[in-house]
């Protein structure tokens, strides 16, 4: 069995998160210019937060995929609490190799996804290639401000324990334009720590907040490889000082042509 990541504890408590929130999702969501008849896809939907706020706030149709089967199931249920299960399909699939032909979906777009694959040239082209023409491709990824240490790029692998590897914002856009992707908008903000923690409040309410880390509680005190994660990851987990200058993240979105 493959060594689990902080995905898989994730899958467990029923979070995932992105940088900036929901104010980030509200913002790359308009830019997406999604309506009400569009067919959107998701790529790396975790928990499926997004796409049931989206299938509910907009009523256009969402399917959401993410690598881990613990994530769809989590997902699956969050669209059936909220009754939007008619609207809102969860697949499992890896974004390098979307299993949807071309042209089918009127956007795409992901939240802090892209910098896990193994291949993020490979998984741009994926989005683009099943977007229709004239559809939007949008991303909010980590994004590095100023060039980062060493050390802080060996730390952003290890916190998440995921292999993360932010760019540049030149950089990213450079891999939306080899995707063909063209009239590139991109926003680039720094993140604000407390607003992130209190981010997490609003993206899962207060209820939802207590369940999560109630879940993680009992995961710690009945799972030893669990904690033994934690143990390994906390020094990985202690932020190196002034990330906020170097790390923030960027809103990528461009046309198919
Ligand atoms: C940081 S979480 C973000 C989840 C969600 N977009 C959000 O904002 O809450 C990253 C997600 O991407 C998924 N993931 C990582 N690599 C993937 C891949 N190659 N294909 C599909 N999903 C992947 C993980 O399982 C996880 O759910």
């Amino acid at each position: 069995m493959s060594k689990r990541t902080v995905f898989d504890y994730q899958a467990y408590a029923g979070h995932t998160k992105h940088l900036g929130g929901m104010a980030a999702t509200e913002e790359l969501v308009d830019l997406c210019e999604i309506s009400s008849d569009d067919e959107v896809l998701e790529v790396g939907c975790g928990v499926g937060q997004t796409a049931v706020w989206l299938a509910r706030r907009i009523g256009c149709r969402v399917i959401g995929v993410d690598n881990l089967q613990g994530m769809v199931e989590r997902a699956r249920e969050r669209a059936e609490r909220a009754g939007v299960e008619e609207r809102v399909e969860f697949r499992v699939a890896n974004i390098i190799d979307l299993p949807f032909e071309d042209d089918r979906f009127d956007a795409v777009f992901g939240e802090s996804i892209t910098v896990f694959a193994t291949d993020h040239a490979k998984a741009i082209k994926e989005y683009a290639r099943v977007v229709k023409p004239g559809g939007l491709v949008g991303l909010n990824e980590s994004t590095w401000l100023q060039p980062p240490s060493p050390e802080l790029i060996a730390w952003l692998s290890q916190d998440m324990a995921a292999n993360a590897t932010a760019h540049t914002a030149e950089e990213w856009e450079g891999l939306l334009e080899s995707a063909g992707l063209q009239d590139l908008v991109v926003r680039i903000s720094k993140v604000d720590t407390r607003k992130e923690v209190l981010g997490l409040f609003r993206r899962y309410g207060c209820g939802g907040f207590l369940q999560i880390i109630g879940r993680a509680l009992t995961l710690y005190l009945r799972n030893p490889e669990y904690r033994n994660f934690v143990r390994e990851t906390r020094e990985g987990g202690i932020i190196p000082e002034n990330t906020q200058d170097y790390l923030g993240y960027g809103l990528y979105i461009g046309r198919k042509p």
